[in-house]
């Protein structure tokens, strides 16, 4: 690579070697399906029961749903984007400053998935943040722009009460006390990707990030409202998550699939990119707290197949999910009993 982050200023003509996948590893971007798309739910609705009900098909046929009237505010989320832009669009050295290709760093900015691991690289730099506690981890954020830790921070908040308000639903679209999940999971963290998809001069080649399913319990996704890039694997066959205005995406992680015994799935999903437009996305994932005893839920586990994982902590199953490539097996598969 000629600089160590692909958003530094340099138009590439070709896609690099070491971004080409193999022939049989291609996102094949005319197979995907655009006539189906995942549920929108209004959290808005006054009947709570339809709400859960909307949620419990959700979860059990796609994995992935769509919320709107969720509470967090146009302002903190348009604010959120346009701070995004700002990081990105920065002079390069100045960006440099917080690159790191450690996954253990809490601030640090990076490009495609584990560099280090990896045979070859996704076309994507990445913001990866911590974010809960924000007063331990906000003095290490980009001063620049300078409204960034105020922005970003203020989002957090808002993502974080919408996550703990869907998790309450799961829980009880699960059949479990509404704050089931939220007692097991203990003080959660919170982690964001701000995800950045520099146009590519071949997309067919290549993925932005190639199939993965997210590690930690409920990931709540802001897209591009301009440009597509997120599909989701439904019954063998890619299907494209097309933006949709004032939504974000919610995807079950595979903590919520350990915890509902495998009735949900945390699903594979991948990002793709395109020849024109920059894409920008931002992730946030709530985690499990470190020594959270992951367990399928009791009530879920009492028909013949019983448990099928094991118990295990949130710390032991992250430092798996680090050690390998992000698009091997599904990573559960190593927990099962
Ligand atoms: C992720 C992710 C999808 C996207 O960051 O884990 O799946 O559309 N992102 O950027
Ligand atoms: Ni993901």
């Amino acid at each position: 690579m000629a600089a160590k982050v692909l958003s530094s200023g340099i138009r590439y003509s070709d896609l690099p070697e070491s971004y080409v996948r193999p022939e049989s590893d291609r996102p094949r971007l005319s197979e995907v399906s655009e006539c189906e798309n995942v549920p929108v739910i209004d959290l808005g609705c006054p009947d709570r029961s339809h709400v859960v009900q909307q949620i419990s098909l959700a979860c059990t046929h796609y994995g992935f749903f769509q919320v709107i009237n969720h509470g967090v505010s146009k302002e903190a989320v348009e604010r959120m984007l346009e701070a995004a832009h700002g990081f990105f669009g920065l002079p390069v050295e100045e960006k440099l400053k917080l690159y790191s290709d450690d996954p253990s760093k809490t601030t640090r900015l990076s490009t495609s998935f584990n560099v280090k691991k990896e045979t070859v690289h996704n076309w994507r730099d990445y913001l990866r943040l911590h974010c809960y506690p924000l007063h331990k981890y906000v003095p290490q954020w980009p001063s620049n722009p300078p409204s960034f830790k105020e922005i970003v921070s203020r989002y957090c908040v808002e993502v974080r009460g919408l996550g703990y308000r869907l998790q309450e639903l799961i829980s009880e679209s699960l059949g479990l006390e509404k704050d089931y999940i939220t007692n097991v999971l203990g003080e959660q963290g919170q982690h964001m990707a701000v995800n950045y998809y520099p146009p590519c001069p071949e997309p067919e080649l290549t993925y932005g990030l190639p199939g993965h399913t997210d590690p930690n319990a409920l990931t709540i996704l802001l897209q591009d409202l301009q440009v597509a890039g997120l599909q989701v694997l439904k019954q063998g066959k890619w299907l494209a998550v097309n933006p949709h205005p004032d939504a974000f995406v919610i995807n079950i992680g595979d903590q919520l699939q350990a915890l509902s015994n495998g009735r949900y799935k945390s699903v594979w999903h991948r990002a793709i990119v395109n020849a024109d437009k920059p894409r920008m996305s931002v992730a946030s994932f709530l985690c499990p707290y470190d020594h959270a005893l992951i367990s399928p839920a009791k009530p879920l586990t009492e028909d013949e197949c019983g448990a099928v994982y094991r118990d295990f902590t949130y710390a032991e199953y992250y430092s798996k999910f680090w050690s390998r490539n992000l698009d091997q097996e599904h990573c559960l598969e190593l927990f099962k009993n």
